[in-house]
Parts: C-alpha cells; sequence; structure tokens
C-alpha cells in the first residue's frame, strides 16, 4: 500500500435517505447536501434513456469514445474533438488529472475552502497541497496570496468558479489577471459545475481563456443544472497537448451509453436548463432577502446553494433535519451550506430559519 493512502480517511458517503427516515421517524427526507437539482430530470432523458433500453440489451461494451455526445459538445463549444475528456462525472476527471500530471512532491495550489476532491486526488498522488484562504469578508479568492503560493513545483492552480462552498464567483477578467501571472508549466484547472446559475453577467464562462492559454483547462458536470447526477457524466475541455496524455491513462469504457445517451439528451434540451436557471434564480433571491433581513453572515452566491453563518449552526442543521431537509455541515465551524429547495420547500424552511433566530 502506499504510505499516504494510510494517512487518508476514505470518503463518507450520504446516510441513505431511508437510514435518515428510520432514524429520525419522518416520512419524507428532502437533500439540500449535496447541490443536486430539487427539479428533477429533463423528461427528454426519460425518453432516450427508454428509447434506448427497449432497443438495445447490455451485452456490449459501450463505445470508449462516447463520440455522439462528444461531437455534440464539441460543435457547441467550438473545440476539436480530442480536446475533451469525458469522465464518470466530474469525480472521474479531476482524479485522471492528478494521475496524469502529479508526481511525488509536486505541488498543487487551492483556495480554501472549496471541493474536496481536489485536495484528495491530489494527495493520493503525492502532492504537497498549498491552502490560501479566501477572503475572509467577501469570500473571493486571494489571487495575489495564490500567486504568491505558486512555485517551480506547481503543477496545477485550482479555481472552482462559483466556488463551491462559497457560491462565489469571479470575473474572466480577474482570472485571467491571475494565468498571465503564472508561469506557463503550471495548469490552471477552472471547474465550472456550478456556471449555469450565473446569471449576473452575460458570458459567465471562461470558455475564451482556453483559446488564450495553453495551461487552462474547463470542467463542466452535468449532475448540477442538468439533473444528472445519477448517471456520472462530466468533461473537462484542454488543449489537445494536455488531453492526449489525460487520455492514455482513460479506462477505455468509463461512461456507460445510457449516461453517454442520457447526457446528450440533457443538453439538447434547453428549456429544461433554463426552467431550472430561472427557478433557481427566485429561489437565490428569497433567501438572499431572508438573510439580509435577519442579518445573517453569508456569501453572495452565483450558484445553486448558498453558504452562511449561524451561532450553533448544527442546532439550526438538527432542526430542519427533523423536519425533513439535511444540509451540509462541517465546512467551516458554524457556517452550513443550503442548497436552494423548491418553492413550497423553500417556505418552509424559511419559517424554520425565522423562528430559530427568534429563539436566540
Ligand atoms: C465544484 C464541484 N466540482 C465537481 C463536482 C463533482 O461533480 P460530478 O457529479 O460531475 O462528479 C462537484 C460535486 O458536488 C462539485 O461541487
Amino acid at each position: 500500500m502506499k504510505a499516504i493512502i494510510g494517512t487518508l480517511k476514505s470518503y463518507v458517503p450520504e446516510e441513505s435517505e431511508e437510514s435518515v427516515k428510520e432514524r429520525l421517524g419522518i416520512k419524507r427526507l428532502v437533500r439540500l447536501s449535496a447541490n443536486e437539482n430539487p427539479y428533477g430530470t429533463s423528461p427528454k432523458v426519460r425518453e432516450a434513456v427508454l428509447n434506448y433500453i427497449e432497443h438495445y440489451d447490455a451485452n456490449l461494451y459501450p463505445d470508449g469514445n462516447a463520440s455522439s455526445l462528444r461531437s455534440v459538445l464539441a460543435k457547441y463549444w467550438d473545440v476539436a474533438e480530442n480536446q475533451l475528456i469525458i469522465g464518470v462525472g466530474l469525480d472521474e476527471v479531476i482524479s485522471m488529472v492528478n494521475t496524469t500530471y502529479i508526481t511525488p512532491g509536486d505541488s498543487i495550489v487551492i483556495s480554501v475552502p472549496t471541493f474536496s476532491e481536489y485536495a484528495l486526488n491530489g494527495l493520493i498522488e503525492g502532492a504537497v497541497i498549498r491552502e490560501v484562504p479566501c477572503i475572509y469578508e467577501t469570500g473571493h479568492y486571494d489571487f495575489e496570496a495564490m500567486r504568491a503560493a505558486v512555485d517551480d513545483t506547481t503543477r496545477i492552480v485550482w479555481i472552482c468558479n462559483p466556488n463551491n462552498p462559497t457560491g462565489i464567483y469571479e470575473t474572466i477578467e480577474d482570472i485571467r489577471t491571475f494565468i498571465t501571472s503564472l508561469p506557463a508549466t503550471t495548469l490552471v484547472i477552472i471547474d465550472e459545475a456550478y456556471i449555469d446559475f450565473v446569471t449576473s453577467c452575460k458570458e459567465p464562462t471562461a470558455r475564451k481563456l482556453l483559446d488564450e492559454f495553453p495551461n487552462v483547462c474547463i470542467m463542466r458536470t452535468f449532475s448540477k443544472a442538468y439533473g444528472l447526477a445519477n448517471y456520472r457524466v462530466g468533461y473537462m475541455m484542454s488543449s489537445e497537448s494536455v488531453t492526449k496524455y489525460i487520455q492514455t491513462i482513460r479506462l477505455p469504457y468509463n461512461v456507460s451509453t445510457i449516461a453517454q445517451v442520457a447526457a446528450e439528451a440533457a443538453f439538447k434540451d434547453e428549456l429544461f436548463l433554463k426552467d431550472t436557471i430561472h427557478k433557481n434564480d427566485i429561489e437565490r433571491a428569497l433567501w438572499e432577502e431572508l438573510l439580509q433581513k435577519l442579518e445573517i453572515t453569508y456569501y453572495t452566491s452565483e450558484a445553486n446553494f448558498v453558504f452562511f453563518s449561524v451561532p450553533n449552526a448544527d442546532a439550526l442543521a438538527d432542526m430542519w433535519l427533523e423536519q425533513g431537509y439535511q444540509v451540509r455541515r462541517g465546512q467551516r465551524p458554524d457556517w452550513l451550506r443550503l442548497t436552494f429547495p423548491a418553492t413550497e420547500d423553500g417556505i418552509v424552511m424559511r419559517s424554520i430559519l425565522r423562528d430559530y433566530m427568534a429563539s436566540l
């Protein structure tokens, strides 16, 4: 066994829905701890998957190149097909990037708090993780401090935009200035898992940076706005010189045909995507309004979740859980991350929050 493995804690998955319901004696549990889509999945996905199952057995391996999905994505993004790595969710793509690029002793620079998989996968490969705290007051990345943390051992810098769990969006201008200051040998990976939820500007994506910098990679997932978390499809766009190496370690049949078919159908259903974004916008505004009114400290979210701080946050999380609402704890003491629920649940949850704050 690699020595590092003995020092790592294995991922603790969410307690299963059935187990939580049984433990608390509740009939319904709404999971708002994993930033999934509360509005379900496009009906076009169900149609496409049923159509596929009706016509094909499962005896043959899937198309290892995910050709049809690849072609649709490449056309949409105006990139060559070989600039795409398609994986079993971004989780797999993050793992592949680390396997490909990290040699023990290399360093990785991340802002904290951020998505835990960046550090975990780096550690598995023997990387030194340099954590740079975000600016506490605003939640924004401290790009200057991140630049100072980069040296000639730094193989990867992660930018999660909007960031999980802060929900903070960094502008393309700020990201461009930051990248310009970095060595060209350091990969800058911009994880846009939540970018579809950004509505404060017309073109939030860093797509155009791909053409400007050969060391930029952009990640996207179908798990969030597309409501496809269960099928596990994510992808990365980068220069051919990056993808060609990652392709060599990708497992040959990583993404199942059902997942490929589902992702393609989801990608083409623009109406479902727009509807999800619109509903999220409405709920986000309602939450923000209440957080302000109750004078709760929070970061201005451009995602489908909000990160905020209340006294004795566990007590509030317990109160919500007893009513069937599970939120994410443990990312910072007395801070919680809540995925915006659908309308009716939002009304109930905000009423519980008002009562909780009044009881303090
Ligand atoms: C920022 C970020 N990146 C990547 C992922 C992983 O997404 P996927 O479901 O595509 O593996 C998540 C999941 O929560 C995430 O929050």
